[in-house]
């Protein structure tokens, strides 16, 4: 039996249907009962049901909600989607008397609604996990404490001598934005669609305000074509798991390298890395590399939501239904990378190198520039002891006070203490930099926001 048996004869093809049924949309099961409660109470109030007809669907669609939070409700071949399995149960609880409750309504707003109801819980989860890697970050970063020093990079080149807490905490601002964006979305959920009909409204006095109050929402819809006919929210909400998606995968690629025994920075726990089915030696990042993994569909699933609705005439048509596939799959995608970065990290055992000695030039050209020499000449005599040292197949380390004194007659012997790492990096006391200082205030900065206070 189908919601549209009046108007065609026959059973549906099995081809058709098969093809055209919805299975991913189960998942909205305890939203449409939500959503539905909030639409009978809404014709309630406006005299469309009558207050027994009201309290005896009511009471079919509780019964629905407690089958639904045990499990206990069971789909069947026949639902076309879970608006479909949602009626038919509750005209098998309640009789013909459910027959009533899509009145002014249709699965075209009906699934509008759905997916803002899932995206509102959905989004603030994702940001609370977002929050808690932050967290994990920051929590690393405290420890790893102001002696453990890195190069920071650029091209993949060792660049500049900075803390790892530093490295760290550049993850901890790319999820807090990441988080915050989840956040921001919240506006523009605010914002109920039911009651907008198939497409063009109803001829019965429907209070779409009221439903939209019923659900927590400050607004409804102002134009029922575009409350039917659009995704872009859904499309935005699939954009923000993406974009967190994308920074956990260079944080993924980051943990790959790290563990590499080239760069030997880190020693994951055994409970966050695999093995190898051939390899007995193996210990595999294979959590970093699933975030990277994961991205790529992200993006995929990004770039399907907007494909999707490009071309589409006004206002509803049946290609929508596939957003829904692609929202779930990055909905999954990011729970499961950012808890499991979140483990990795809190519980992998960082033991970097030190950097390499001639990622100190840069302070070495400043102590000229602090004694007045151009910075440009400063360089230049940077790069010729650099370029000197490489002709005489000299490491940096090497390098003596008779050297400095040779390229520029502004060098003094103090100057030979920027080769290490520590002091280098602390000379660089700039806002947002590596030293300890700073490394201290941006973990302030990050616990302030991410416990609401900067939000
Ligand atoms: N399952 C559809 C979707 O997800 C909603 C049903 C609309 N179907 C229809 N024939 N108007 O978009």
């Amino acid at each position: 039996m189908t919601l549209w048996e009046g108007r065609l004869g026959g059973v549906p093809a099995s081809a058709m249907w098969n093809f055209t049924v919805s299975v991913a949309d189960r998942r909205l099961l305890e939203d449409d009962i939500e959503g539905s409660m909030a639409h009978v109470a809404m014709l309630g109030e406006v005299g469309i049901l009558s207050k027994q007809e009201t309290e005896a669907i009511t009471a079919g669609l509780q019964t629905l909600s407690e089958e639904a939070g045990s499990g206990a409700f069971a789909f069947s071949d026949d639902d076309e989607d879970v608006h479909s399995a949602v009626e038919r149960r509750l005209i098998e609880l309640v009789g013909p008397v459910g027959g009533k409750l899509h009145t002014g309504r249709s699965r075209n707003d009906q699934v509008a609604l759905d997916l803002i109801l899932y995206m509102r819980r959905e989004a603030l989860g994702h940001a609370d996990g977002l929050a808690r890697l932050a967290l994990v970050l920051v929590a690393a970063a405290e420890r790893l404490g102001p002696e453990v020093v890195v190069p920071s990079y650029t091209h993949l080149q060792q660049a500049q001598p900075t803390l790892f807490a530093h490295h760290l905490l550049a993850y901890g601002q790319m999820a807090a934005r990441d988080r915050r964006r989840f956040l921001d979305l919240a506006d523009r959920l605010d914002c109920s669609p039911l009651g907008a009909g198939a497409s063009a409204g109803s001829s019965l006095p429907l209070s779409p305000e009221r439903t939209a109050s019923l659900l927590g929402m400050s607004a409804a819809f102002a134009n029922s074509l575009d409350a039917v006919g659009s995704r872009d929210r859904a499309a935005e909400y699939v954009w923000c798991c993406a974009r967190a998606l994308v920074s956990l995968s260079r944080l993924g690629e980051d943990v790959v390298l790290w563990s590499t025994r080239e760069f030997g920075w880190v020693t994951l726990a055994d409970e966050f890395a695999t093995g190898s089915s051939a390899l007995p030696q193996k210990k595999n990042p294979d959590v970093a590399e699933l975030a990277r993994g994961k991205a790529a569909s992200a993006i995929g699933s990004l770039t399907a939501m907007l494909a999707l609705e490009k071309g589409l005439p006004m206002s509803y048509n049946r290609d929508l239904q596939e957003d829904k596939e692609h929202l779930f799959r990055v909905d999954d995608d990011l729970a499961g990378a950012t808890s499991a970065l979140a483990g990795l990290i809190a519980s992998a055992r960082f033991h970097p190198p030190p950097p390499a000695p001639e990622t100190a030039a840069l302070d070495l050209a400043e102590a000229l520039v602090g004694r007045g020499v151009p910075f440009r000449e400063a360089h230049r005599v940077t790069g010729a002891i650099a370029a000197r040292l490489a002709a005489e197949s000299r490491e940096f380390s090497s390098l003596s006070f008779s050297d400095l004194a040779d390229a520029h007659p502004s060098f003094e012997p103090s100057d030979l203490d920027l080769l290490d790492p520590v002091i280098s990096v602390n000379r660089r006391a700039t806002p947002g930099g590596g030293s300890h200082g700073s490394v201290t205030a941006q973990i302030a900065q990050l616990r302030a926001e991410l416990s609401g206070e900067g939000s």
